[in-house]
């Protein structure tokens, strides 16, 4: 299936995930706006700005939403899945696709929830979508076609880049690019108080940092170059940056910055089975 084949899709809770998504597929003309639903628990106004930005149906009446629906994409928060997938399991048929981008809520709950085997799929985007900029992991069950494999990368790819992994790494995505964007915040945090304290005025220590960050992610992006190989290259022997960089090694930032995605990896596993533990028994 491609996404002009879509006759319908709904998309359950209209929160931030949602509207990035709703404005990647809009705004790069994947889908019509006038085949995608949307709805969310009760905030009517947030519904009314989503019509008025995008064009596309808003409504509460289920049957309006969810019959015919080809793709339903679950964007509400974890705690509130198996509610919401009560109210939609009727409107459910074996090849309904669900593109659910909770954290941490295995696909088999949602199987469970949906009462019946059908193709699921697992994302974990970042708030950069909200700027097209995610880097999103991406698992699928066993029965997702590589049509629908397809289909799935074209409307991640509206929000920014698309990984396929395995469900069980989808914990590693997380402590990497989910929680990742917040690391390098951290870091911006920290380079810009250092360039303060050595006198610089917080506006212009501000541009120097944010613009630094950019430049380096871009030629990241356009060098084609390893980060080990650009790093090397602007490290002269007995120069400055080098001297800077003693300091990072001294107090091994590099394996603080690998015990930080380790830590955040286990703690996605912990939150996830928490999860599935609180879904099983409110079932
Ligand atoms: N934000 C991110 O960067 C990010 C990144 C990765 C994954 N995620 C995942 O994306 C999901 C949504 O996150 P968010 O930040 O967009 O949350 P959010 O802004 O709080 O939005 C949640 C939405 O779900 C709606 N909702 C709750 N229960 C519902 C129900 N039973 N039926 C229909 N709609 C319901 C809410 O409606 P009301 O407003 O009416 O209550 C609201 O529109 C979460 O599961 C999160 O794990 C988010």
């Amino acid at each position: 299936m491609n996404a002009k084949e879509i006759n319908k899709l709904t998309m359950i809770g209209a929160g931030n995930m949602a509207e990035a998504l709703l404005q990647g597929m809009i705004n790069n003309q994947l889908i019509q706006a006038e085949k995608i639903w949307v709805t969310n628990r009760s905030n009517e106004q947030k519904l009314q700005e989503l019509k008025e930005k995008y064009a596309v149906n808003i409504s509460y009446d289920q049957e309006k939403l969810l019959a015919g629906a080809d793709v339903i994409i679950l964007a509400m928060k974890p705690k509130d899945v198996a509610r919401a997938m009560e109210q939609i399991r009727q409107y459910l048929t074996k090849d309904t696709l669900i593109i659910s981008v909770l954290a941490g809520v295995p696909m088999e709950s949602i199987e469970t929830l949906a009462g019946q085997k059908l193709p699921v799929v697992r994302a974990m985007p970042n708030t950069s979508a909200a700027i097209g900029l995610s880097a999103t992991g991406v698992a699928v069950n066993d029965i997702v076609t590589d049509g629908q494999k397809e289909l799935i990368k074209t409307i991640f790819d509206t929000v920014g880049l698309t990984v396929f992994v395995k469900e069980e790494q989808l914990d590693a995505v997380t402590g990497v690019s989910g929680s990742g964007p917040a690391y390098v915040y951290y870091l911006a945090e920290a380079m810009e108080k250092g360039a303060v304290e050595i006198g610089l005025d917080p506006e212009i220590a501000k541009a120097l940092v944010r613009q630094t960050l950019l430049g380096a992610a871009n030629m990241l992006e356009q060098s084609g170059k390893s980060p080990e190989q650009l790093r090397k290259e602007v490290t002269s022997p007995g120069g400055t940056t080098e001297a800077g960089l003693k300091v990072l090694d001294a107090h091994q930032v590099n394996k603080a910055f690998a015990e930080c995605i380790q830590t955040a990896t286990s703690r996605s596993k912990e939150m996830g089975k928490d999860l599935t533990n609180q879904l099983i028994t409110a079932k």
